[in-house]
């Protein structure tokens, strides 16, 4: 007998992946909530299931209007199920324009919301260890929310605090003393990863590959090089937090309490443009109530813990069942692609059929029309990406795995789903490992070299 949740909630598409498995969006067929769930196959590494474990751990004391919602969990098998709070705003990575950044305003605003999240989880003890543009969602409302506390550990129990020895992180984003202090502090690691993400978002680009003193860059902002690039992109009130931050001494860095009092970090930007409005319509409700998130999140737990219940059917079997039989009305090749709940999910006669398919999409720039059919639209990409000595890989008709190494000599793996909308064919791409805005370099490439087959037609806002 199944469990009444999956009964209810339609599989739309996936939102995002990474070594852990995929994020996949859940949408209810009643009542159009969307959640967002965490697929993890444990068997793919042996200490995956306790990495998982901790995170639920972790993620199930955090309460903060800055941190993704932890809904429930529950496992099948090998497999692990996260269920997490739709962010329909998309990655802060997708936010910022490579080697521009976004306007100040913005990133103020991002950074106050950042720190406010980050405050909290060292207020309980909780050290992320990975902060990162890719790791920061966004709301219907363009409000911030920390994710993936897959890497997030304890370093503070009943009053003690405990230094931390492991190296982890991602290079770009560690602080120094990760690399050369055998036992280092957790704030202060994560205070610098927060002035990175300052730097991204207000210059376009990450300022080193590491803070090492081999590294040109690192040294040449060391020996304040401040004429150089990103710095000379930065106005000097941001900058002159930055240079607070990002302190090669973890003891003189600044701290959260002193950022909150900086010039720059508590001023105030004159309100100019509306802040947007819940333009995503009823997908992008949550969950109503307190009672009823409580509900979700413990008839999951309920299912995993009792084990004299029957095996609850298989929700990716029951959905998948849909997509197979409706998927082959609309699309015009192959209905293998999980992605394709998007277009087989608004024919299926229930109250979610009734919103359009843009609401179904996720805000990502990273998203073109071409003029040509699906067929055409995929060999004119295959053949730009060819050209540009990428690994190209269909895996199904509507997608291809595109793979290559970046300006830092990092791996960059992106996946690109054909999908028909409206008639028309959609280029979307996702980036499945590597770095954020290095991807978004290459997408920004290779639309220059197909502008002969991009629509000028625009994806509608807030969608693009
Ligand atoms: N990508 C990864 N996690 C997500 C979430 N909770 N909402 C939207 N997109 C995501």
């Amino acid at each position: 007998m199944a469990v009444p949740f999956v009964q209810d909630w339609d599989l739309v598409q996936t939102l995002g992946e990474g070594a852990y498995g995929e994020v996949r969006l859940l949408v209810n067929r009643k009542t159009e909530e969307a959640v967002a769930v965490k697929v993890i196959d444990t068997s793919r590494a042996k200490d995956c299931l306790d990495n998982v474990k901790k995170e639920v751990c972790v993620h199930k004391m955090l309460s903060h209007s800055n941190i993704v919602k932890f809904f429930g969990h529950r496992s099948e098998g090998p497999v692990q199920y996260i269920f997490l709070e739709y962010c329909s705003g998309g990655e802060l990575f997708d936010r910022i324009e490579p080697d521009v950044g976004m306007p100040e305003k913005e990133a103020h605003r991002f950074f106050q919301q950042l720190i406010g999240g980050v405050e909290y989880l060292h207020s309980i003890g909780i050290t992320h260890r990975d902060i990162k543009p890719e790791n920061i969602l966004l709301d219907d409302k363009d409000n911030l929310k920390i994710s993936d506390f897959g890497l997030a550990t304890m370093f503070r129990h009943r009053g003690r605090e405990r230094l931390l020895t492991r190296l982890c992180g991602t290079l770009p984003y560690v602080a120094p003393e990760l690399m050369t202090r055998p036992e280092f502090h957790a704030q202060p690691a994560d205070v610098w990863a927060c002035g990175i993400v300052l730097t991204a978002m207000l210059a376009g680009e990450l300022p080193w590959d590491q803070p090492s003193e081999s590294c040109q860059e690192y040294f040449d902002w060391l020996n304040q090089k401040m004429y150089l690039t990103p710095w000379k992109k930065i106005d000097s009130m941001p900058l002159g937090l930055l240079t607070k931050i990002l302190i090669q001494s973890p003891e003189d860095r600044i701290t959260i309490p002193d950022i909150k009092k900086h010039r720059w970090f508590s001023r105030s930007f004159k309100s100019g443009v509306k802040r947007q409005n819940d333009a995503h319509g009823p997908l992008t409700k949550m969950l109503r109530s307190d009672s009823e998130k409580f509900h979700l999140a413990n008839s999951y737990d309920r299912v995993q813990i009792s084990s004299s219940q029957p095996e609850p059917q298989s929700l990716w079997e029951v959905r998948e069942d849909v997509v197979h039989t409706e998927v082959v009305q609309v699309s015009f090749s192959q209905p293998t692609c999980p992605d394709h709940m998007l277009l087989g999910s608004q024919l299926l006669g229930t109250p979610g059929a009734s919103q359009n398919p843009w609401q179904r999409l996720v805000k990502r720039m990273t998203r073109f029309f071409t003029t040509l059919n699906g067929e055409k639209s995929c060999t004119g990409l295959r053949d730009a990406c060819i050209a540009m000595g990428y690994t190209w890989k269909q895996s199904c008709t509507n997608q291809a795995t595109v793979s290559t190494m970046d300006r830092r000599n990092n791996k960059l793996i992106f996946k690109v789903n054909f999908l028909e909308m409206e008639e028309r064919i959609l280029v979307d791409f996702r980036l499945s490992k590597g770095d954020g805005i290095e991807f978004k370099k290459i997408f920004l490439n290779l639309k220059q070299k197909l502008s002969d087959i991009i629509s000028n037609q625009k994806v509608p806002f807030p969608f693009t």
